[in-house]
């Protein structure tokens, strides 16, 4: 089979080398993919719209589409390449809904009777003032943009003031309608499933450091690292994730949205039980980088599957090896003035225990230089976390570029 996969970042270049090691893969490009993918040895293709996407699988007489980035999916590309006959693996733009609007995602969850924070949704300035003035706060209160805000339309409030705030900040920036939600406590996960429109496999969980520092109230970041499997999620747990994943599925069919794709659940496991947080319709990054080495069934032939609509009964089997993903960012990242452009020294695959995944880098005078917030990545695997973590970071000091930052507290 010739594969295309879609997205330029570390999780795609996690996702084309996994997927590389399946017996039906005859040629796989990542388009456009990065220079620091090329140089591991993965065919990139420098195509980023739809229509060049499309042209291209068309061709190269491309069997399958599998697509990373939530930009991709909100876009025509799956339509415009299942009516040349391509199937792409991606959730329909309909159903994408679930990650861009929140309102939307709330309607499933409370329909579909997924346990998920209690919610009143406002429409107007007024109307929010005065659910911040019912609200008594000795737990806080969580105010939410409705559509996507790059991570900026997410307040926790423990008084009301921040949430008077938090309602007119927010209400301007993205307008109506706002979220106020009750602040769930407790630990929070990621959850994937890869879903056929009816049936669905567990990829398993990661838990990720979404800021830039170990300090909760510091910027928040796409992700500075991950681990897998989240070490306080019980056999019984899994089995409530499960359950979460197949009634959201059931509702998405009854409502005449069957989710295909992947699918990536934001959890709260709190002392009352597993909440949902929210839904993403794609994997996360970095949690793939530190998943997806943990996969030993062939995950393309699972991928094939779910487009043929036969994944029940099948099953993604992991290896028992706990795995820590280190992400190198930028000097200056998450903030958009970023030191950039500086080589990046980094050694022989032969000379590294550890997967490397490349990022945001680009090539200069044929050195890869760095070019985004997030540059790459390591993914140890070990019998134990602290192994893994380990592991880990002594890879990550053979790396080095000016400006390298990184956090010193993954898996711990
Ligand atoms: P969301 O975009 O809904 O996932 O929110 C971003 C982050 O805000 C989450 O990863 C949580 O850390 C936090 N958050 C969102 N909703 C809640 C809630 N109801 N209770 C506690 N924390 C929340
Ligand atoms: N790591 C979180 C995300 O991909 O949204």
């Amino acid at each position: 089979m010739k594969i295309v996969v879609v997205g330029k970042g570390g999780r795609e270049h996690a996702l084309a080398k996994k997927l590389k090691e399946s017996s039906l893969v005859t040629e796989l490009w990542v388009c456009p993919g990065n220079p620091g993918m090329a140089q591991a040895g993965i065919s990139c293709a420098p195509f980023e719209s739809p229509e060049m996407i499309e042209r291209f699988c068309l061709e190269n007489k491309v069997s399958l589409v599998v697509v990373g980035p939530e930009a991709a999916i909100l876009s025509d590309l799956k339509k415009n390449l299942e009516a040349q006959g391509i199937p792409c693996f991606a959730p329909s733009r309909a159903v994408a809904e679930l990650e861009s609007s929140k309102l939307f995602c709330k309607g499933i969850l409370h329909d579909a009777q997924v346990p998920t924070a209690k919610c009143v949704v406002s429409y107007t300035t007024a109307d929010a003032v005065l659910a911040v003035e019912k609200h008594d706060f000795s737990s806080p209160l969580v105010v939410k943009a409705d559509g996507l805000a790059q991570g900026k339309g997410v307040w926790v409030c423990e008084s009301r003031a921040k949430a008077v705030e938090a309602v007119e900040t927010l209400g301007t920036q993205f307008g109506y309608p706002l979220l106020l939600e009750e602040c769930l406590i407790g630990k929070e996960l990621s959850a994937f499933a890869l879903c056929d429109g009816k049936d669905f496999v567990l990829l398993g969980t990661a838990c990720d450091y979404k800021r830039i520092t170990p300090d909760p109230f510091s910027a928040n970041t796409g992700g500075m690292g991950a681990y897998s499997p989240c070490d306080f999620i019980s056999q019984e747990d899994e089995q409530t994730i499960r359950d979460i994943f197949a009634k959201t599925l059931t509702c998405l069919e009854a409502k005449k949205m069957p989710y295909q794709g992947f699918l990536f659940a934001g959890l709260m496991k709190t002392d009352k039980g597993i909440y949902v947080l929210e839904y993403n319709v794609r994997m996360g990054d970095p949690e793939t980088q530190a998943l997806l080495p943990r996969i030993k069934t062939d995950l393309l032939k699972l991928i094939v599957s779910a487009v043929t609509h036969e994944l029940k009964n099948q099953a993604c089997e992991l290896s028992k090896k706990a795995s820590v993903h280190v992400v190198a960012v930028s000097q200056g990242y998450p903030q958009t003035q970023m030191l950039l452009g500086n080589p990046i020294s980094y050694p022989e695959k032969a000379n590294l225990v550890s997967d490397l995944y490349f990022a945001g880098v680009s090539e200069k005078q044929n050195h890869l230089v760095n070019s985004g917030g997030r540059v790459l990545g390591v993914t140890a695997l070990a019998d134990s976390i602290q192994a893994a973590r380990a592991q880990a970071y002594q890879d990550m000091r053979k790396i080095s570029f000016e400006g390298m930052y990184m956090r010193e507290d993954i898996g711990l």
